[in-house]
């Protein structure tokens, strides 16, 4: 699959994400769980036809896992992914399935996210540097929280314009307000379904439903300058 498929239907986007490998043993910690392919194929069919967003673009993957949304994002014609993750297993398999859908613009990097929020001297080098920022965060649990806030800050430092995530629907009215808070605007561009199976231990349930927004946060004049002179 060498070439890059910038006019691919929804459904055919979807299809090829299902060979896409999942964790070998996911971490609860981390939040491990992946992205279904059909969300990941609405999101991405979402950022690249309606927005524009993809096709020839730089594009990071924050919290990349094992791929899918970094290799949809090239399947969509993104000129360059890095994809970055905290956990070297993850990043174990997403090498593998890139190998597998023979991705060629694709980088991956191991980093820690939050720290990436605050470390000056990398975050200046990145900032700005991709033109799109794609990302399924950890939604922040007990023992991970603001991990979904900082997910956020960092995507907006390396992203020169937009930033796609997705986001409890609970926490919908806390994310809009630190959105309004850095000045970036931001839409709710649709409420999914997320149905995590039962992959991560501490779920009783056979499958349980969450409501995810999937939102995006746009930089404007304003939150370029002030992150500017956050660097400076
Ligand atoms: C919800 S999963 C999403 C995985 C993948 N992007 C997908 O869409 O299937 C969250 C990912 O964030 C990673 N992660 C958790 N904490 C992190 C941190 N502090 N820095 C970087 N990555 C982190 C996890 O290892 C995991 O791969």
């Amino acid at each position: 699959m060498a070439k890059a498929f910038c006019s691919m239907k929804r459904k055919e986007l979807e299809a090829f994400l299902q060979d896409v490998d999942g964790f070998d043993k996911p971490k609860v910690l981390l939040e491990q769980y992946p992205t279904t392919p059909h969300i990941a194929a609405c999101m991405l069919h979402t950022v690249a036809s309606t927005f524009d967003d993809l096709a020839g673009k730089s594009v990071a993957d924050l919290g990349v896992g094992c791929g899918i949304l970094a290799i949809g994002a090239e399947m969509l014609g993104a000129s360059y992914v890095l994809g970055i993750d905290i956990d070297e297993d993850a990043l174990s398999v997403c090498a593998n399935n890139l190998e597998e859908f023979e991705m060629t613009n694709v980088d991956l990097l191991k980093a820690n996210v939050r720290h990436l929020a605050r470390c000056s001297e990398l975050a200046s080098r990145l900032q700005g540097k991709f033109d799109t920022v794609v990302m399924n965060p950890p939604f922040g649990t007990k023992h991970n929280q603001g991990i979904d806030v900082d997910f956020l800050q960092t995507g907006l430092k390396l992203s020169s314009n937009a930033l796609y995530s997705l986001h409890k629907s609970s926490t919908r009215e806390h994310i809009l307000k630190k959105a309004q808070s850095w000045g970036v605007e931001a839409t709710v561009l649709a409420e999914l379904r997320y149905n995590l199976d039962n992959t991560l231990k501490f779920h009783k349930k056979k499958s349980v439903d969450i409501d995810v927004d999937f939102i995006r946060l746009v930089h404007t004049q304003d939150s370029l300058h002030r992150q500017k002179d956050m660097l400076s």
